[in-house]
């Protein structure tokens, strides 16, 4: 088949979303948010899942379908039929997703659901284990990093300006932890496959890392 898979992995805070979103619309195919996945879990039975079964975990997961629809910015994902609001979009419900996203059969899971969705339309996905687990043949991988200070910064100027009280340092904080969960799992561990386009963002604004990214494609 013809269809497209382009994958963007990174730790927290580097920029993906917004970079994705943007290369999915430059390229006119869907854009896949596959941390609001963990993050449904994280925040649906985060809090219990430590203590349940594997048999306990699939069912729990098994309450759950995802499906994808829209190109570019107008991308939805929707989670039994309702499109993912911002109720995920917290730190809290992060770190939840972050201890979920540890569980074998949870990852799994996910990586089935993901590969089955890029079989009904090409993609740009984000996450942290695309290029390098879930989506090894992909046409174009690309790896966001930058230091987690920078990072940090970002994050508190954007919830500045959506107007929520925030502390630089605590922020910074949340970032090397969620970033060390991350790095450090036994599976799928965030890292750059092997055939990924590194980019170090430190330095660069969206425009310069959208214009990095983009220079790849024919
Ligand atoms: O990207 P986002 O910050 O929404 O992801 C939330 C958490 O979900 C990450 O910190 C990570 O632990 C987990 N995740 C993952 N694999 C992915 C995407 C997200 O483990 N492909």
């Amino acid at each position: 088949n013809n269809l497209r898979v382009v994958t963007l992995d990174g730790p927290a805070g580097v920029g993906k979303t917004t970079l994705a979103k943007r290369v999915a619309q430059e390229l006119s195919i869907a854009y896949l948010d596959t941390g609001a996945m963990f993050r449904i879990f994280g925040w649906k039975f985060g809090e219990a899942a430590p203590g349940m079964s594997e048999k306990e975990l699939d069912a729990h997961i098994a309450q759950y379908t995802f499906s994808l629809s829209g190109i570019g910015f107008n991308s939805v994902l929707s989670v039994n039929g309702t499109p993912v609001g911002d109720e995920i979009r917290t730190e809290e419900v992060a770190a939840l997703a972050s201890s979920v996203a540890k569980l074998p059969v949870v990852r799994d899971a996910l990586k089935r659901v993901q590969r089955e969705i890029s079989t009904q339309t090409s993609l740009v996905a984000e996450g942290r284990d695309l290029g390098s687990v879930v989506f090894p043949n992909a046409e174009y991988k690309f790896f966001l990093d930058a230091t987690a200070e920078e990072r940090g910064a970002r994050r508190f100027k954007q919830l500045q300006e959506m107007g929520k009280p925030t502390d630089l340092d605590i922020i910074i904080q949340q970032i090397k932890e969620r970033d060390e969960q991350d790095r450090t799992r036994e599976i799928a561990p965030l890292v750059a496959a092997d055939d990924a386009h590194i980019i170090d963002t430190t330095k660069l604004d969206i425009d310069g890392v959208f214009a990095a990214i983009m220079s790849f494609f024919d």
